[in-house]
C-alpha cells in the first residue's frame, strides 16, 4: 500500500515510524514531514492546507491511504474535498469530514452535542456579543475558578481560566471583541471541574471502534505543571491511576454514548477520537473531544501498540475495523520533549542538535526539526519527542531522561519531572 502522512510533527514522526514498519506498506510519504520522517519514509514539500496540491500528490504517487495528523484540514474539510472529487473518493482516508470535525473545531458544538447525547462534561452556556450581558450574569451564577473558552480554533490558547469574577467579566468582553477574530465570535463559559486528567484514544470506522492505550500529557512549561500552556512537554502511558473498572466506566459513560451520537446525527466518522477527560472523584468527564491523535500523546500511544497499525488504518477506511484486534505492550511508555529557548512564547529555530547518534534504548522522535546543508537543525517551539519504554513509569523515565541529556542544541529546555504526580498511585500499586 502507499500510504501518506499529513503534517509535520512528532505525532507524525510516531505514526511513520510505526508504519514504516508494516508488511502492508510499499512506499511512505510524509507532508511536509521533518528530518526524522526523511528517515522512515519520502518528505514531500507540500503543505497540509493545500488541498490542490495534495491531490495532485495523491494521484502521482498512486496513493491509497491517507492519514491526517493535525485538526487544521479536518476542520477545513479534507475528507469532503477527497469525497467530493471523482478521482480521490475512493482513495482512503483516516479523518472526520468538516462537520464531524466541529467536535473540535467549536466548542460549542462539542457541548451541544454532549448535552443531546448524555455525555458526561461540565455544565455550560454559549454567549455572542449581543449577549454578553446575559454572559456576566451567568458567570455571577458561577463559583471561581471561571472557565471561559473560544468557541473556535485558536491555536491552544483559546481556553481562559481566571480567579476573579471581575476579571472573568472583562476577559469575556475582550474575547467577544475579537481577541482570537471570528474563533471568539462565541465564547463558552463552563463551571470549573476539580480532577486528574488524563486522555483516551479510538480509531473508529463509524461503526465498530478499537479503544487505544491511554495516556497522560504535561502542558505547563513549568515544573509542578506552572507557567503558560504549551502543546505538550511530555506524556506517559499506561496512566497508573486508570484502573480496569474506570475504563469500563469511560467506555459505558462516555466513548459508547459518543459513538451512538455520531450515528443519531447522521455522522459517518472515520479517524481518531482524542476525548481529554478529568477525573472527578471516581467519575469521568469530558473537558473536550480533538478529532486527531494527540502530540505528545501519540509519542507514547503508538510505542505501545504491538499489531500492524496499517492494518488497523485500513480497516478504519475500508470499514472492517471490526475485524481487527489491537495488541498491547504491557510496558510502560514515557516521552520527554526537548523544546527550545523561548517557548512557548517564541522560539530559537536553526540550533544544530548533536547527539542524535548517541541516543540508546529509546527513540528521538523529531517534532521541529530540518535538514540544512546535511545537519539537523531546530525549526519550531518543541524539537525533540524522547520516547523510552520501561518495566514501570520510573524505569521508563530513566531511560527517557538519560537519553534527552545526551542529545545537545543550544537553548535546549525540558522539564524535569515528567509523571511526577502520577507516583504516588505507583507506590499504592
Ligand atoms: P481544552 O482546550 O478545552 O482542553 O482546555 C484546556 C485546559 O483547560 C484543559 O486541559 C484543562 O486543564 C483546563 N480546563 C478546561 N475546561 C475545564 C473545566 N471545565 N474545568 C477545569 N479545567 C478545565
Ligand atoms: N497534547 C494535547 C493535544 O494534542 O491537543
Amino acid at each position: 500500500m502507499n500510504v501518506l502522512i499529513l503534517g509535520s510533527g512528532g505525532r507524525e514522526h510516531a505514526m511513520a515510524w510505526k508504519i514504516s514498519q508494516s508488511s502492508l506498506l510499499s512506499n511512505l510519504y510524509i507532508a511536509p514531514g521533518n528530518a526524522g520522517t526523511a528517515h522512515v519514509g519520502v518528505n514531500v514539500d507540500v503543505a497540509v492546507d493545500d488541498f490542490k496540491a495534495i491531490r495532485k500528490l495523491v494521484l502521482e504517487k498512486k496513493i491509497q491511504l491517507v492519514v491526517v495528523g493535525p485538526e487544521g484540514p479536518l476542520v477545513q474539510g479534507i475528507a469532503d474535498f477527497f469525497a467530493a472529487d471523482k478521482d480521490l473518493k475512493n482513495v482512503g482516508l483516516i479523518g472526520p469530514d468538516a462537520r464531524a470535525a466541529q467536535l473540535e473545531g467549536s466548542k460549542d458544538f462539542a457541548k451541544q452535542f454532549m448535552m443531546k447525547h448524555g455525555v458526561p462534561t461540565a455544565k455550560y452556556a454559549t454567549f455572542t456579543k449581543n449577549t454578553l450581558k446575559e454572559g456576566k450574569a451567568f458567570l455571577a451564577t458561577l463559583k471561581p475558578p471561571f472557565v471561559l473558552k473560544a468557541d473556535g480554533l485558536a491555536a491552544g490558547k483559546g481556553v481562559l481560566i481566571v480567579n476573579e469574577l471581575k476579571a472573568a467579566e472583562e476577559a469575556l468582553a475582550t474575547l467577544l471583541n475579537g481577541q482570537f477574530g471570528t474563533a471568539s465570535e462565541k465564547v463558552v463559559i463552563e463551571e470549573f471541574l476539580k480532577g486528574i486528567e488524563m486522555s483516551v484514544f479510538i480509531l473508529t470506522d463509524g461503526d465498530s471502534y478499537k479503544i487505544l492505550p491511554e495516556a497522560k500529557d504535561y502542558k505547563r512549561i513549568g515544573e509542578g505543571d506552572t507557567g503558560l500552556n504549551t502543546g505538550g512537554m511530555g506524556a506517559v502511558s499506561p496512566v497508573p491511576f486508570v484502573t480496569p473498572e474506570f475504563l469500563d466506566k469511560i467506555e459505558t459513560q462516555v466513548i459508547i454514548p459518543t459513538m451512538k451520537g455520531l450515528k443519531a446525527e447522521g455522522i459517518k466518522y472515520r479517524g481518531f477520537i482524542f476525548f481529554g477527560l478529568i477525573k472527578v472523584g471516581n467519575e469521568p468527564y469530558v473537558i473536550e473531544y480533538n478529532c486527531r491523535m494527540g502530540d505528545p500523546e501519540t509519542e507514547v500511544v503508538i510505542p505501545r501498540i504491538k499489531s500492524d497499525f496499517l492494518n488497523l488504518l485500513e480497516g478504519a477506511a475500508t470499514g472492517t475495523l471490526s475485524e481487527q484486534h489491537v495488541e498491547t505492550d504491557p510496558r510502560s511508555a514515557v516521552t520527554v520533549m526537548l523544546v527550545s529557548k523561548g517557548y512557548p512564547e517564541s522560539s530559537d529555530k536553526g540550533k544544530e542538535i548533536k547527539g542524535l547518534e548517541l541516543v540508546k534504548d529509546a527513540v528521538a522522535f523529531h517534532a521541529g526539526t530540518k535538514f540544512t546543508r546535511e545537519k539537523v537543525v531546530s525549526n519550531g517551539g518543541r524539537v525533540i519527542a524522547v520516547t523510552a519504554y520501561g518495566n514501570d513509569m520510573d524505569d521508563a523515565l530513566d531511560k527517557a531522561y538519560r537519553n534527552a541529556n545526551v542529545i545537545e542544541f543550544s537553548g535546549k529546555n525540558l522539564r524535569k519531572d515528567i509523571g511526577f504526580d502520577l507516583k504516588k498511585y505507583l507506590e499504592k500499586a
